[in-house]
């Protein structure tokens, strides 16, 4: 399985001030953007660099930069919208899709409503973003719909993860490497995670 649990004490820390249900809105969705930088970080621990020549007031010499233009940002409406301030700290210049996606309150099953990928999305490297893995149904069917564009590297990344999400992204898309800040203990009747931190959306949004 390639997933990867960020083990951190601070990440630990903010986790804990992020499931409270003390912590107001502000704070919430600074949280969420700050763990999304800090999984964008890991995710790209691997990623290739380009060999440059630059100057340094000093002298000439030879590094490594990134070619920000080969990665795709694509948070799933609405709660993975949050995710989105921090990644782009990380690469500015990234190009960002959208997937509208909704979980139904009876069936739990995910309901597409938008899709909108940049041109070229078939060349690039996709991060999909959405802070909570619970059924997995939305992550499944958001990567579904992104190699049907012909998107061929894809990683997704969340906050909290279900282990039950975990089994059924990894069944149906092997290839695709979950990055999570926690993995949690399982789903509850209502397919929330236990313990979570709530409706992630409505925490970021202020809906209820
Ligand atoms: C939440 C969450 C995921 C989905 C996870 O979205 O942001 O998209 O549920 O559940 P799953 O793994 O069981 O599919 P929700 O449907 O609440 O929509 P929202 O982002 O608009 O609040
Ligand atoms: N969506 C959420 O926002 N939270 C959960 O616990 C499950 C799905």
């Amino acid at each position: 399985m390639q997933v990867t649990e960020l083990t951190h004490p601070l990440i630990e820390h903010k986790l804990a001030i992020l499931r409270d249900e003390k912590t107001g809105t502000k704070e919430f969705r600074e949280l969420v953007s700050e763990i999304a930088m800090f999984l964008c970080y890991e995710a790209m621990k691997d990623i290739t660099l380009e060999e440059v020549e630059i100057k340094t007031p000093i002298e000439v010499m030879k590094t490594k930069k990134l070619d920000e233009s080969r990665y795709i940002f694509v948070p799933i409406l609405r709660a993975g919208m949050g995710m989105l301030d921090g990644v782009i700290k990380v690469i500015p210049n990234a190009k960002i899709g959208h997937i509208g996606m909704y979980r139904n309150e009876e069936t739990f099953e995910p309901v597409e409503y938008f899709f909108k990928v940049p041109k070229g999305v078939e060349e690039k490297e996709v991060f999909l973003l959405d802070p909570m893995l619970a059924t997995g149904g939305s992550a499944v069917d958001a990567i579904e719909s992104l190699k049907a564009k012909g998107v061929k590297k894809i990683n997704f990344l969340c906050i909290i993860a279900a282990p039950e999400g975990i089994e059924v992204v990894t069944k149906k898309h092997p290839e695709v490497p979950i990055f999570c800040a926690h993995i949690d203990r399982e789903l509850n009747e209502n397919k929330y995670i236990c313990p979570g931190l709530g409706d992630a959306g409505d925490r970021i949004y202020g809906t209820k």
